[in-house]
């Protein structure tokens, strides 16, 4: 049986990743934030799982006006990083795992969330940047990603996006289906993008320390009142695209303490939290929990 033994939650700032591939990371600007990260390379090289399920965001890269899957499941052997107007990111490709992917869309499907299955996708900075800052600076030509990644995109760009609640919901549908793969794998669940920014408009440059904290603490211990969150909060005090934090309770939501709805199990182990700002324009939030 495959089995979810972790979570891992991170933001996904683009800038992160041009301060990795041009060698900027040790710069006073970038330093304390990829400090934040040195625990979690480890973490990730000690705890190597089989498969990662990695929920991110598009940025209007695979998809476009044209086509606005609310969830997509990205099933096929391969993805390629996306080229997001200065050319694709230097790291490797990223490889698929189709057939947990394909069970994963069947028993989703059957627990009645309506999943897009999506054959062929590039991956922009949502999926690629989480992966640099847990795996550190690999060279694609002679590097890979430590294990197979199941892109898992989820609508946070174009309104109507899906509620926390949805979200939540979702994470529990997608622990059940995991642990009805016949196989053992060692799986991973990945919630990206947040905390607080807007990138437009009038409040352009929004951060809410105060708020993402306290978002971070609920979502971690009391992950049902987290998940009740309404939209318009996230809006009002984390900023346009604050929004992406629903994304972070799929993974808490497939986290085996949460059954049917309600917290019923051991809380999961926090092995490591932070918060930093500034990074870009955004709050870089990071936690990694284990199942107790
Ligand atoms: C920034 C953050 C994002 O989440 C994104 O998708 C693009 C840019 C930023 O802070 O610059
Ligand atoms: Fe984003």
């Amino acid at each position: 049986m495959a089995k979810i033994t972790a979570s891992v939650f991170t933001s996904h700032v683009p800038a992160i990743g041009a301060a990795m591939d041009l060698g900027k990371t040790q710069e006073d600007y970038w330093k304390p934030l990829f400090k934040g990260y040195e625990y979690s390379k480890q973490w990730m090289k000690d705890n190597k799982p089989d498969v990662i399920f990695l929920v991110y965001n598009d940025h209007a890269t695979a998809f476009s006006l044209e086509m606005i899957p609310t969830f997509a499941i990205g099933t096929a052997a391969e993805f390629t990083p996306a080229d997001e107007g200065w050319g694709p990111r230097p790291v490797p490709k990223v490889i698929g795992h189709p057939e947990l992917a394909s069970h994963i869309a069947q028993s989703v499907i059957q627990q009645d969330f309506d999943l897009t299955i999506v054959n062929k996708m590039d991956v922009d900075h949502g999926l690629t940047v989480p992966l640099s800052l847990m795996c550190g600076e690999l060279d694609p030509k002679k590097d890979a990603w430590p294990c197979p990644v199941i892109p898992f995109a989820v609508n946070v760009v174009q309104y109507p996006v899906p509620s926390g609640k949805r979200c939540f919901a979702l994470g529990q549908a997608i622990r059940k289906a995991v642990e009805s793969f016949d196989e053992d794998l060692n799986v991973h669940i990945w919630g990206t993008g947040g905390m607080s920014h807007q990138l437009q408009g009038a409040r352009a440059g929004l951060i809410n320390r105060e708020w993402d904290n306290h978002w971070l603490d609920l979502m971690i211990n009391d992950p049902v009142a987290c998940a009740n969150t309404p939209h318009i909060d996230y809006v009002r005090e984390a900023g346009s695209e604050g929004i992406e934090l629903v994304m972070w309770l799929i993974a808490r939501g497939a986290m085996s303490d949460v059954v049917d709805g309600k917290v019923v199990g051991p809380a999961p182990v926090v092995k490591h939290r932070f918060y930093h700002v500034p990074a870009s324009n955004t709050a870089v939030g990071h936690a990694i929990l284990e199942n107790a």
